[in-house]
């Protein structure tokens, strides 16, 4: 279609010297003129192409126009509601007038109820006895005409007030039609042969460049959207928080395994075997393989004693310990199982163990500098860890919740650490994440004592949500590792989710994680700060 139309346009230039209204133009292949906008947008196309070129010149034009609805469309060829009723009627006492049923039947119901009323209002019919007749012999049906004349001129000359009358009776709507003026450009010429788009070798050698016409740069033109890759909004979110944790000198824990054993995920956490969350129907376990190798013995045997009958201080739980539950294999349900890992490794040099590089690792080269009890090292270094990482829990899934998701974990160990260092850290590192507003309320982690629940006030849902989960480890944990008994370690998690969807104002979760993400929506969410 390109061709022909572009061709269409320069021989009517050339004919008429301009085209005043593109309107007027018969497309190839059609008899009537192009009126529609589906038309003109064609036309358009060609335009561009030949402007371009400087081809030709053109300025866009526009009308309001109204075209008939299909109720007005049958009145423009039936005629009107009342002049339906008229018509069915007969005259004055030259015939049985029509009762309102019959002429239901006549004329269907619609146009007997709205005719009657118009027709009755024009003096064309009256009642006679119980039925209709005619009170006039001949009638000009003026919407009809109306009507006829908008089809034909997407107007009426009588103006604009009975247009909308008949707007609001929806018989019409409004329109825009685009249409263009257009001239001959300073390149005018019938022919459309395409400009050459690249001077090759052929053309210097035999030297066709001369005469050849060249496409001009378009600077203008957009160009191609680069192809680059794009970070998922949960990354960028995660790389922000990531930066927060190391401004404030943490160092960031591994956590790829996202297999754990009961042990290390709640064991060693002091869960009790028969917590609920260790159910089936909350969390994963492996079918195959079903066992996770043994723990170190002496430390296995510290955590199932400290369950068992107690010990630092506390009763336990006093109930029958079971190997078979602490060996079964599982996906990690938080990244604690990670932070107990490495706080064992950390309190490795207090059990007279020997590690190598790891401590450097672990504590950033951090001196114990609080150690005041005059009884030599003990081995201890404080600590401050992080991690970002994923993890898995057997949930039903809805619009906020996944089986799967990421946590934002933090640790801090030192001697005498309070709850007040735990809230003031918890400020600063909200804070950071520009959450100024936050509240503390008491809360139960079987492997902290106090733990605390943070709330922050969310001022598009304006209340007060949950944004994380913190307290201090029991002794019943840190203990059995070897911690000496003043270091105490406290912790905070929160999800990566949760901040990501607030930031990126995203309500329903598959639309961040999973088959439903818009590949457009990662490419054009930009990048966040805190
Ligand atoms: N593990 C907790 C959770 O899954 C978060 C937490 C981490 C709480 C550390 C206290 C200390 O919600």
């Amino acid at each position: 279609m390109a061709e022909p139309l572009q061709q269409l346009v320069l021989t009517t230039l050339d004919v008429q010297g301009s085209i005043p209204d593109t309107r007027t133009l018969v497309l190839p292949g059609q008899t009537l003129p192009a009126a529609s906008n589906d038309d003109q947008i064609a036309i358009l196309g060609a335009l561009n192409s030949l402007l371009s070129r400087e081809m030709i010149t053109y300025e866009t034009r526009e009308v309001i126009s109204h075209v008939l609805t299909p109720e007005g469309a049958q009145i423009a060829n039936e005629g009107s509601h009342e002049a339906r009723v008229w018509s069915v009627l007969p005259e004055k006492g030259k015939g049985t007038p029509v009762s309102p049923v019959q002429l239901k039947k006549f004329v269907g119901d619609e146009t007997a109820k709205v005719g009657q009323g118009r027709a009755f209002k024009n003096g064309w019919i009256g009642k006679d006895g119980d039925g209709l007749v005619k009170l006039v012999a001949e009638i000009s049906d003026a919407t009809k005409n109306d009507m006829q004349e908008i089809a034909s001129t997407g107007t009426l000359k009588t103006g604009e007030k009975i247009l909308a009358d008949l707007r609001k009776r929806k018989l019409i709507v409004q329109r825009k039609i685009q249409w263009f003026t257009v001239n001959k450009g300073s390149n005018f010429s019938t022919s459309t042969v395409k400009p050459e788009t690249d001077l090759t070798v052929d053309m210097l050698t035999s030297g066709t460049w001369k005469t050849s016409t060249f496409k001009k740069y378009n600077f203008e033109a957009e160009g191609i959207p680069t192809n680059g890759g794009a970070l998922h909004p949960l990354l960028k979110v995660r790389e922000e928080i990531r930066d927060i944790f190391l401004e404030m000198g943490f160092a960031e824990m591994p956590t790829s395994s996202f297999v754990e054993s009961g042990f290390w995920c709640f064991d060693a956490l002091f869960v009790p075997q028969q917590h609920p969350a260790r159910e089936m129907q909350d969390t994963f376990y492996l079918s195959d393989p079903q066992r996770a190798l043994p723990p170190q013995p002496e430390y296995y045997k510290k955590v199932s004693t400290v369950h068992e009958h107690g010990g630092f201080g506390s009763t336990g739980y006093r109930a029958p310990w079971s190997h078979e539950e602490s060996s079964k294999l599982l996906l990690r349900t938080h990244t604690t199982a990670s932070s107990a890992h490495m706080l064992y490794k950390l309190a490795a040099k207090c059990r007279g163990e020997v590690i190598e590089g790891d401590e450097q690792e672990l504590t950033h080269g951090a001196k114990d500098t609080t150690n005041l009890d005059g009884k030599g090292d003990d081995g201890f270094r404080p600590a401050k860890l992080f991690s970002i990482d994923r993890v898995f829990r057997n949930e039903a899934m809805d619009a906020t919740h996944l089986a799967e998701f990421h946590q934002v974990e933090g640790v801090v160990a030192d001697r005498g650490l309070t709850l007040a260092d735990l809230i003031g850290f918890m400020r600063v590192f909200f804070k950071k994440m520009g959450i100024e507003n936050v509240r503390f309320k008491p809360a139960y982690n079987p492997y902290t004592e106090p733990s605390l629940e943070i709330f922050a006030f969310h001022p598009m849902l304006n209340k007060w949500v949950e944004v994380g989960n913190s307290g201090m480890f029991r002794p019943e944990m840190l203990e059995p590792m070897g911690f000496p008994k003043d270091v105490h370690v406290h912790g905070w998690g929160l999800s990566l989710e949760r901040p990501t969807m607030i930031r990126y104002g995203i309500n329903n979760i598959r639309t961040l994680v999973g088959h439903k993400v818009s590949i457009d929506h990662i490419e054009n969410s930009a990048a966040v700060m805190f």
